[in-house]
């Protein structure tokens, strides 16, 4: 339980780090702040005490002269806050939101098509927020709990008896007053919940309508209502006199402690142990330390909360998501070749049943191979271990002889391509959508792949060409030109390895001529995973595997 704690506070330092500097200046200003405001009713008894005692009027003027000065640092410094956090607001929030969308894109496959998960983590991406209010109320709270220790200090100098009756007095003032609070608000909780009860009632009432009609069952409904009401009154009536109570005696509890720090400090003064400064400082601060303490006590539980949002927030991260490795672009030399063995593979979606068992086969380098099988023979799954979207329960996977595992993610999907057979169209024009993963391409380029894949024709033949809008804003594309176009926008990532996942089984025959043609321009240079369950196309490729016979 304590490792999950420091678990999530060091991911939350982490969060906070790229902002060390702005925090740390947050800080100090409230910090500053705070000590400028325990310092007031100091100034102010050393002010009555040299006017009263040593009739020294000339101290008038520097201690107003303090004061402004004081008062226009504790200005400044609010300001400094203010704009501290109103940027942070933006910048540190914003910061967390992009985080958390990126942990979104990167949500385990396992977990893509569980749409509660999907709601879970949009809701939790709302609740954002909390890490904000948590670390806000954590420096709020060091600040106010400095005070208060500033208050007391200055308080023992004053007078020690009246340190310790204080000491005394204020945790019992505010544990009362805790105690009852959070009695009158379960009340009022537990009240809401019957009106709640009450409107549902009356809406079901309004809905039968009809039927109490023509039951001629108004009356006994009119009574029903009245008596619900009557109870209700009753129970708003006693509440309200409770609550009334409760008011009255936390009042009352902190009438007894002004007086006995009234009276006793009456005593000390008469006893010449306490000067009249020094009684108008420390009535003033026997009021900040209930309020501090108050603060300091009610801020806590909802410290816990937000802290209990940031743990699930963060548990749902580690759980959901895909870890995926940074990837240093400059670095290209992961793999030597494209060869892909499959040592003794076993796999099972979810631990259920073994769609793969003891799978092993070869691919080299700038080979062209058809993968076979039927329906369900585990044939994407292959491409999905292969993709590290999952993986394998036992065995092993290579590529150039390296394990898979070992590999950036980021790398790794930029070396394979796969063509599925339905990809997703973006919202948004032609060349956003070819340039989705390829941001660096020269215009050539697109234009180059285009004519490839037998798009660029039609693309001409468009308004407004490649920067024609697709998707419910814009133009539909036929299920032939959608597939061309994910085509070109696989091939423009220039994969070492292309996979083309029943790329044509749901396609015209001319679609599938051109995937034919655009293999066959790729064939010996790349390597090309050919996956179908039609027998006729798997003439162009070099060898055939099939999942059937393994
Ligand atoms: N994401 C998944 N979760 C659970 N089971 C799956 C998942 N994807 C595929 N399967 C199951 O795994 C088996 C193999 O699927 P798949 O590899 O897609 O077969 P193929 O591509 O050869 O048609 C099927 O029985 C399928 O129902
Ligand atoms: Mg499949």
């Amino acid at each position: 339980m304590k490792d999950d704690n420091r678990k999530v506070l060091n991911s939350l330092f982490k969060l906070m780090k790229p902002y060390s500097k702005s925090f740390v200046l947050f800080f100090f200003a409230i910090l500053f702040q705070a000590s400028i405001s325990v310092l007031f009713p100091f100034i102010f008894s050393y002010l009555i005490n040299e006017v009263y005692y040593n009739k020294n009027l000339s101290v008038l003027g520097s201690v107003i002269g303090i004061y402004l000065i004081l008062f226009l640092i504790r200005s400044l410094l609010n300001l400094v806050e203010s704009r501290i956090k109103a940027n942070m607001l933006t910048d540190f929030l914003l910061d967390i939101r992009s985080k958390t969308f990126n942990s979104i894109i990167f949500l385990k496959p396992k977990y893509m098509n569980d749409i509660n998960i999907g709601e879970e983590i949009m809701k939790l991406n709302k609740d954002m927020e909390h890490i904000f209010y948590f670390v806000y109320g954590i420096f709020y709270n060091i600040t106010d709990a400095i005070k208060l220790i500033l208050t007391l200090i200055i308080i023992y100098t004053m007078n020690k008896e009246l340190f310790l009756i204080i000491l005394f007095i204020v945790p019992c003032i505010v544990v009362l007053s805790h105690k009852l609070g959070g009695k009158i608000s379960k009340e009022n909780m537990k009240y809401r919940k019957e009106c709640g009860k009450l409107s549902g009632w009356l809406f079901e009432i309004i809905q039968g309508i009809r039927d109490i009609r023509l039951m001629s069952a108004h009356k006994s409904v009119i009574d029903l209502y009245k008596e619900k009401l009557n109870k209700i009154n009753n129970k708003e009536m006693k509440l309200n006199l409770n609550n009334a109570i409760i008011e009255r005696i936390i009042s009352f509890a902190e009438l007894i402690g002004t007086l006995i720090v009234y009276v006793s400090s009456v005593i000390f003064i008469s006893a010449g142990k306490l000067s009249i400064g020094g009684f108008v400082a420390i009535i003033d601060y026997f009021g900040n330390t209930q309020g501090l303490l108050g603060s300091l006590a009610t801020s806590q539980v909802t410290l816990c909360k937000d802290f209990e949002y940031i743990k699930n927030l963060l548990n749902y991260m580690e759980q959901c998501l895909e870890k995926g490795e940074a990837f240093n672009s400059s670095n290209n030399t992961y793999i030597s070749s494209s060869e892909i063995e499959f040592c003794n593979v076993d796999f099972g979606y979810d631990n259920r049943d073994k769609i793969l068992d003891n799978i092993n086969f070869k691919i080299k380098s700038g080979e062209t191979i058809a993968i076979t099988g039927k329906n369900g023979s585990g044939k994407s799954t292959l491409m999905n271990l292969l993709m590290r979207f999952y993986e394998a329960d036992e065995g092993k996977i290579t590529l150039g002889n390296v394990d898979i595992r070992e590999i950036p993610l980021d790398y790794l999907r930029k070396y394979c391509g796969i063509v599925l057979q339905d990809h997703m169209v973006f919202d948004g024009s032609i060349k956003d959508n070819l340039q989705i993963g390829n941001e660096n391409c020269s215009f050539e380029d697109l234009v180059e792949l285009c004519k490839k894949v037998n798009l660029y024709d039609f693309i001409c033949g468009l308004p407004a060409g490649m920067d024609t809008i697709l998707g419910t804003e814009g133009i539909q594309l036929s299920g032939g030109q959608k597939q061309r176009l994910c085509i070109a926008r696989v091939l423009l990532r220039n994969p070492e390895i292309i996979i083309f996942d029943e790329a044509t089984s749901a396609l015209d025959s001319e679609t599938e001529k051109i995937i034919m043609e655009t293999i066959e321009c790729y064939k010996g240079k790349k390597t090309i995973i050919f996956i179908t369950h039609s027998l006729s196309m798997v003439q162009i490729a070099d060898r055939v595997l099939s999942m059937d016979s393994e």
